[in-house]
């Protein structure tokens, strides 16, 4: 299966925020990736979240996200983009899946002998969901992990999980979910988990844990060349 994947771009009216973060420049880079991903024949395109980042209003908001549904209706790929902090902060999931398109919500999907599991960590660790203005990039959780065991041990072969947030034990605690350790016990612990696809850390990075590679992609609001194809 060959995902064309890119996370956290940020969209947004601002010309750069964070002193790192070109905001406005992400649609333009979503519509290079998309042509990229067409032109070889991507199964699946991959938004590992943090889509849009926020403006004044939220109807400013919604205006941003529905010209990125365009920029995906254009490039006519199957899509799955998860949430991000930033997007749960500007929007609400009906409100952000009702505009981005619910084609584009990213329920479970098999691909050949393979299951793509994407994980909604936009929850405090109360277990409360984030809402519009409510949430905190801290603290972050994955609340129904019983439902997760039984996901994993409805797949059939080889599992791989998508989330935003972060369980790779190398990466900063402040960028994990309070239950980290939890999560990647029920993977393990499934035998069927080798691969786990990550944002939300914008530097990137790759780390082999127990069996399982966790690989957390480079923000492209940061760079120019956050743009990857990958055979899973
Ligand atoms: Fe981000």
């Amino acid at each position: 299966m060959k995902l064309g994947i890119f996370t956290d771009p940020h969209y947004s009216s601002a010309e750069l925020t964070c002193g790192r973060r070109y905001n406005s420049r992400s649609l333009a880079k979503i519509e290079a990736a998309l042509a990229r991903f067409a032109a070889e024949k991507c199964d699946l395109v991959v938004c590992l979240g943090d889509l849009i980042d926020r403006e004044p209003t939220h109807e400013a908001e919604a205006t941003n996200l529905a010209a990125l549904a365009r920029v995906f209706d254009t490039a006519g790929l199957p899509a799955a983009v998860v949430r991000g902090n930033h997007d749960a902060f500007s929007l609400s999931k009906e409100d952000f899946y009702r505009i981005l398109g619910s084609s584009r919500y990213p329920a479970d999907r098999v691909f050949e002998d393979k299951t793509l599991i994407f994980l909604d960590a936009c929850h405090f660790a109360s277990g409360r969901p984030y809402a519009p203005g409510d949430t905190d990039w801290t603290d972050t959780f994955l609340p129904d992990t019983d439902g997760l065991r039984a996901r994993l041990s409805a797949v059939p072969g080889e599992a791989i999980v998508l989330m935003h947030q972060n369980i790779d034990p190398n990466i900063r605690a402040d960028h994990s979910l309070k239950n980290a350790a939890e999560v990647r016990e029920i993977l393990e612990q499934s035998r069927k988990v080798r691969l786990v696809l990550q944002g939300h850390y914008h530097p990137g990075t790759e780390n082999i844990h127990n069996g399982i590679l966790y690989r957390a992609f480079p923000a492209m609001c940061e760079r120019n060349d956050a743009v990857f194809i990958s055979e899973v």
